[in-house]
């Protein structure tokens, strides 16, 4: 039997038809900014609730197409598919200039071409996603075991240039679908090696003793030994970033999906009490969970969104593998029980941006969810964020039951 991992008792109360009813309002506000948005992709959010827009090579770039793929799958409304080809050309250019590519391939590709060949069977788009993995893959240290995020065109090499080579980051545990994808697509293992390898890289040195997490780890760049946890988003290095810790728990939620190994699950366990031990009881995360308390306390609607997804995530997982069992199994109802504090706990997330943070009434809001921090430490905080909209929608979607996503 896998070990119960016991959440904390839910900080308020939750009202699960409320949130559960709430699906085709989102729905219907994504549809309602198709217009405004046209080609573009959104990037982040101007205080007026209009968008500015991804120039190329942006890693957010795909999550407006990401929502609107979801909702063609949910809808079959031919509008919703019309806008998301129209992005095509974009991730076509991307691949021409290989240069700027890094970890975020996955975040990229997933959410365009892997979800239009998924959902039409475009053959162009499946080619388009598996060089993206191809260049995904090459980014695998083999004597470290981790892919490495970013490049030497990336800010923070100016900074730290003896760094940027040997540097993983906790975002990329979402990245390794596109490679579970390929693998599956392929049949070819290597894909599927380096996802594993990478998240079991990341689970020894990028998790903490206690299920926090780093935003990143350095290995030496030439000898590829493990250095040390830092942090570049975060508040700090030993602090804890919120949607550096979201990431982590959807993403080895996601890498149990892919390979049924239970260590994964038992990971992405941890990684959400931890979460839900430290979480404002308004349900919506501050953008560290360990800022201290003369620091403005910025929310970040984008890590809270993430981190419901991820509880859902959970939750589907026990309740798929409670399926497999004999109906009065203990081992089954045991599952059943778990995957119900998950899920509530998923549903009480999805409660606190609806009531703190939906802009579905807002007419002029071009986005879903305000009071997003995508990087405080240069002043952006209190935004729309494509990326937190996008899992807002697949939480709610995996509230309702839904299990086929992108990734
Ligand atoms: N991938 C960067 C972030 O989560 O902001």
């Amino acid at each position: 039997m896998s070990e119960y991992i016991a959440l904390p008792p839910l900080p308020g109360e939750l009202d699960r038809e409320r949130v559960l009813a709430h699906l085709p309002k989102v729905m219907a506000t994504i549809k309602r900014n198709i217009a405004r948005i046209g080609e573009r992709n959104p990037k982040i959010g101007n205080a007026d609730y209009s968008w500015t827009h991804c120039g190329p090579f942006d890693w957010v770039s795909s999550f407006w197409a990401g929502q609107l793929w979801l909702c063609y799958q949910t809808t079959a409304d031919e509008q919703y598919k019309n806008s998301a080809k129209l992005r095509k050309s974009y991730f076509a250019n991307m691949l021409l200039d290989p240069f700027w590519l890094d970890h975020d391939l996955g975040f990229q590709y997933s959410l365009s071409c892997v979800a239009e060949y998924k959902l039409t069977g475009c053959e162009e788009s499946k080619m388009m996603a598996l060089r993206a993995a191809d260049h995904l893959i090459h980014r695998f240290r083999k004597v470290g075991g981790y892919i490495v995020a970013w490049n030497d065109t990336h800010p923070l090499a100016l900074e730290k240039p003896d760094v940027i080579q040997g540097k993983s980051i906790i975002d990329s545990l979402q990245n390794t679908a596109l490679l579970f994808w390929a693998a599956e697509v392929t049949g070819a293992p290597r894909y599927r090696e380096v996802a594993i390898r990478h998240s079991e890289t990341l689970a020894k040195h990028i998790v903490r003793d206690d299920y926090s997490t780093y935003h990143s780890f350095n290995f030496d760049p030439i000898y590829q030994t493990p250095v040390k946890g830092e942090t570049f988003q975060g508040y700090a290095d030993e602090s804890c970033w919120a949607r550096g810790q979201s990431w982590a728990i959807h993403g080895y939620a996601q890498t149990y999906q892919y390979t049924k190994d239970d260590s994964f699950l038992q990971l992405a366990k941890k990684l959400a009490r931890f979460a839900a031990e430290v979480i404002t009881p308004d349900g919506v995360p501050v953008w560290d969970y360990r800022l201290p308390a003369d620091e403005i306390q910025y929310k970040d609607s984008s890590a809270g969104a993430i981190t419901a997804a991820g509880f859902l995530l959970i939750a589907q997982s026990l309740e798929d593998k409670a399926e497999t069992l004999p109906r009065e199994s203990e081992e089954r109802q045991q599952l059943l029980g778990e995957a119900n504090e998950y899920r509530d706990w998923g549903l009480y997330l999805l409660q606190g941006l609806m009531d703190q943070c939906d802009l579905c009434d807002n007419e002029q809001a071009q986005g879903l969810l305000a009071n997003g921090a995508s990087f405080v430490k240069v002043g952006l905080c209190d935004n729309m964020l494509p990326y937190g909209d996008y899992y807002y929608l697949e939480a709610l979607m995996r509230a309702h039951g839904y299990r086929n996503f992108f990734w």
